[in-house]
């Protein structure tokens, strides 16, 4: 067939050529599981690069921009919650199992530099964040208790956005396990659920939940 220029764009050939052919998967599921895995790596790329853009925006003054685009970042997050779900749905426990032989040992998306990525990046932004503060001389909890300094705010909750449909992920994903191989199997890297339950629990902006704790101790203010 010849290549259109829609096909050479994409370079459609050549990611096409990384899925299994029909007739090498094991089970039908197969193509929906390594499918939803390399969806998922593109969309990490995605989000990777709305965070560059997002500490890019916030160091140079541009809190709306900032605050845009880290809510954009939190959307592709729920395509991502959403993969899981679908996961859970379709993927029946049993053709997992036998995916999971053909994975082999220590093939885990724990080990996916994408991912890794997308937490360190969004990690990095409280800094150029608290930098914004420190320049308007004010802190978290005072943002917390003022009607002011709106564009500030707006990103604040849009950091509290992001960090909600990371754990949402998180949640989708645990369920998605014990749906496949149960809570106290291990999985390819040696992990249970336990180990996600640990991890689900850190925030990616834990000095924002602190204050909110600090606010709460305090009386409300007018
Ligand atoms: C289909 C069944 C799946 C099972 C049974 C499963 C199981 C697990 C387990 C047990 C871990 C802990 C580390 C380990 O020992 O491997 C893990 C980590 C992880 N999985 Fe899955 N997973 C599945 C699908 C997915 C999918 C579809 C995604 C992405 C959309 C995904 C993303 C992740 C990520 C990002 C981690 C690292 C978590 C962290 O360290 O913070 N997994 N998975």
């Amino acid at each position: 067939m010849p290549e259109t220029p829609y096909e050479n764009y994409l370079h459609a050939d050549k990611i096409l050529s990384y899925q299994k052919k029909e007739d090498e998967l094991i089970c039908p599921g197969e193509r929906d599981f390594q499918g939803v895995q390399q969806e998922s790596e593109f969309i990490w790329t995605r989000i990777n690069l709305l965070l560059k853009n997002t500490s890019k925006n916030l160091v140079s003054g541009d809190l709306n921009g900032a605050t845009r685009l880290l809510e954009q970042a939190a959307a592709l997050w729920s395509s991502l919650t959403a993969k899981c779900e679908e996961l859970l749905w379709r993927l029946w426990p049993n053709d997992f199992l036998k995916i999971r032989k053909v994975i082999g040992t220590g093939g885990s998306t724990a080990d996916s530099p994408r991912y890794r990525e997308s937490e360190r990046l969004a990690q990095s932004i409280w800094g150029p964040f608290a930098d914004q503060l420190k320049k308007s001389s004010i802190t978290v909890l005072q943002l917390l208790k003022t009607e002011d300094h709106d564009e500030m705010r707006a990103l604040l909750k849009a950091m509290m956005w992001y960090d909600y449909r990371v754990q949402e992920f998180n949640i989708a994903h645990l369920y998605l396990v014990f749906g496949e191989i149960g809570d106290r199997t291990l999985g390819l890297k040696g992990g249970t659920t336990e180990y996600l339950i640990k991890r689900q629990s850190q925030f990616l902006f834990p000095e924002l939940w602190d204050s909110i704790n600090e606010l709460s101790k305090g009386p409300a203010t007018k």
